[in-house]
């Protein structure tokens, strides 16, 4: 898996040059430069061009450089593709296709961009695939998505135009329709993004939080997929970033743990050569270690710097 940190993923809309320049100040991990929905269409193609120049004169060091492209029933997608990676294709880490339905789709982004790397002399599959599932369709066709190209790196949930893909009852993205009083309503949704996700070593990453000055609605809807074991949340306003970067890193308490587990059971295989042994009241093996992998790598990304030490019996 290629292990890019996404805790917050910022929305940057393309037609905004002000927040194109502010956005490379901000602590996320991500940013996505957005030629889609948040674009106007008599604002398309400006959009492409704020996007190229931000790409190639911006400073977005440390952050993970994404272009979300217009989906395949626009006229705009393969323009969006060929001009943005002809002009900064150097400058990008992945594009990001909204709205996708079947994995023919990605297909076609895959052979799109390696005839384009070819041509301008790029390394061919240096650019990676963001797939949004936004739809019935993509949901129920998200295993053959997720295994539709070496290029994906991440299956993003668009939970707005889901809702509507459904006919849910609620206009308030990301929170909980009314008269829904039990449980979670997005709960399949993100269980079945995250196996297909997961099958095939993908990240999985949730969706827009809309109500933007309800950090506590935030904050609730992204404990949920962090838990599940989602990757990062999209952010759409500077507010939302700290909370973000927070839920999904794991605690301080949660990393030590984990780098604990794997001391003590290196030292266990490798010196004592036994694969199950006792860390304090704890009995960890190889399947303790794998757990411990994940938050461990996961601590590592956010920074975080270990403050207990493994101690061998004597
Ligand atoms: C994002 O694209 C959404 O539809 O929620
Ligand atoms: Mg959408």
């Amino acid at each position: 898996m290629r292990m890019r940190s996404r805790r917050s993923c910022l929305a940057v809309p393309g037609s905004n040059t002000r927040f194109l320049s502010k956005a490379q100040g901000l602590p996320v991990d991500e940013v996505f430069l957005d030629l889609e929905d948040s674009v106007a269409p008599g604002a398309k193609e400006q959009a492409r061009k704020n996007v190229i120049e931000a790409l190639l004169t911006g400073d977005w060091t440390g952050k993970t450089r994404v272009v979300r492209v217009n989906d395949l029933s626009t006229a705009w997608t393969y323009r969006d593709v060929i001009e943005i990676v002809e002009a900064a294709g150097d400058a990008l880490d992945c594009l990001m296709l909204p709205k996708v339905e079947d994995a023919v789709q990605v297909a076609w982004l895959d052979m799109l961009l390696t005839q384009i790397e070819k041509a301008i002399g790029l390394p061919v599959g240096g650019i990676g695939i963001e797939a949004q599932i936004e739809s019935a369709r993509g949901l129920v066709n998200v295993d053959t998505i997720a295994a539709a190209s070496p290029r994906l790196e991440t299956l993003v949930f668009g939970p707005a135009d889901f809702m509507a893909s459904i006919n849910m009852r609620s206009l308030v993205v990301g929170q909980q329709p009314p008269g829904y009083t039990e449980g979670d309503a997005y709960h399949y949704v993100l269980m079945r993004m995250l196996m297909a996700a997961r099958m095939h070593d993908l990240q999985a990453i949730d969706g827009p939080y809309l109500q933007i000055k309800d950090l506590d609605g935030f904050a609730k809807a992204a404990h949920r997929s962090a838990a599940l074991g989602f990757d990062g949340k999209w952010v759409l306003h500077p507010t939302q970033i700290e909370s973000a970067n927070a839920i999904y890193s794991p605690t301080q308490e949660d990393y030590d743990h984990a780098e604990l587990i794997l001391s003590a059971y290196e030292h266990a295989t490798t010196v004592d050569r036994r694969g199950a042994v006792m860390l304090g009241d704890e009995m960890i093996d190889e399947a303790s270690r794998k757990m411990a992998l994940v938050i461990a790598a996961k601590g590592r990304a956010a920074g975080l710097v270990r403050t207990k030490f493994f101690q061998p019996p004597a």
